[in-house]
């Protein structure tokens, strides 16, 4: 680490806490779970905000509220309308393990939330990040934060490659004691909207004097590959109903969710009546939607005006959602 990254995480450790914080308050966004610190709230957003964009999880995260405004509200419902609020969100598991952890909130704690991140660490699907995103900004614990974003604006400021422990060191060396939930935000979102992973925009960035790098530091941050495949789907409608296929209760993706049925594809002669793109985790599907009755009736009919009530995947989301702004349904 040359001298100027060592300054960054170290020795001028106030005045980098001074200029990112000026930043975030005049740059922040103005994310919905930002409006009040309600422990529930931001619990919930830090969840969606797991492997999802903040476009996306702004789209659900006002009606997931509505339809469970509360942890006991979330706690006594059935896990079917729990997962069907989150459908458009993916990674199922958090959804599931979000629902375990209001339970065990509501029965074990007595409707106490955890003050503490080592309190939250306990609780299904919270994992060290999100304890301490959780504890720093809806508590005001003082913890810091290392996730994606922070890792990279870390790497860059210091000029090297710091893996593992070390970055929650510096990530904790640095930290704001008086603001820690506004410090660990704003580094968040001088990760996603300055400090981004191609082209970032160093003129505009506060630490631009502390910072090593400069750029994007060559070798360190390697993208993943992503994987191409094609899927074929049967589109199967009658009298205002889609025909829909339940997801195995026992596979690792989506367990017990309603998709379209998956076929081979139906000969050369025709063509689909359309076809989509869609992204999970590292592969990117071209998915063909057939007009056309699915091989076997291993499904069930459901009524086009129900579908919100049933727990779709995002991708039978994303297809049906298209298939009515074309007036093709009913
Ligand atoms: N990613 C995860 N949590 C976040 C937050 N509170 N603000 C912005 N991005 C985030």
């Amino acid at each position: 680490m040359d001298s100027t990254g060592k300054r960054a995480l170290g020795a001028t450790a106030p005045q980098f806490r001074t200029r990112l914080l000026a930043w975030y308050d005049a740059n922040a966004r103005d994310l919905p779970w930002r409006k009040d610190h309600d422990t529930y709230r931001v619990w919930v957003s830090e969840i969606m905000l797991q492997q999802t964009r903040v476009a996306a999880v702004i789209e659900h995260y006002h009606e997931f509220l509505r339809r469970f405004p509360s942890v006991e509200k979330l706690a006594n419902a059935r896990q079917a309308s729990v997962l069907a609020a989150w459908s458009g969100l993916g990674y199922y598991r958090r959804a599931r393990m979000l629902h375990a952890a209001a339970k065990v909130v509501v029965r074990k704690l007595r409707r106490r939330l955890p003050q503490t991140a080592v309190g939250w660490r306990e609780l299904p699907g919270i994992g060290r990040y999100t304890a301490a995103a959780i504890a720093s900004i809806a508590c005001g614990e003082a913890v810091g934060v290392v996730d994606g974003n922070v890792e990279r604006v870390l790497q860059r400021l210091g000029g090297e490659p710091i893996r593992g422990e070390a970055l929650w060191g510096a990530s904790e060396k640095l930290l704001d004691r008086a603001r820690p939930g506004d410090f660990n935000q704003a580094m968040m979102e001088l990760g996603a909207t300055v400090c981004t992973p191609r082209a970032p925009t160093c003129l505009t960035c506060p630490l631009i004097e502390l910072c090593a790098t400069r750029g994007e530091l060559n070798g360190a941050e390697k993208g993943v590959r992503q994987k191409k495949r094609e899927i074929h789907y049967a589109l199967h409608r009658r009298d205002g109903a889609v025909f829909l296929v339940q997801r195995p209760k026992d596979v690792s993706l989506m367990a017990g969710m309603w998709e379209l049925p998956e076929i081979t594809p139906p000969g050369k002669n025709r063509g689909p009546a359309f076809t989509v793109r869609h992204s999970i985790t590292v592969t990117d599907y071209t998915v063909h939607v057939w007009s056309t009755a699915p091989p076997n009736d291993h499904g069930q009919w459901i009524s086009v005006t129900g579908l919100n009530r049933v727990a779709l995947t995002g991708l039978a989301r994303k297809i049906l959602k298209k298939v009515e702004s074309t007036k093709e349904a009913t």
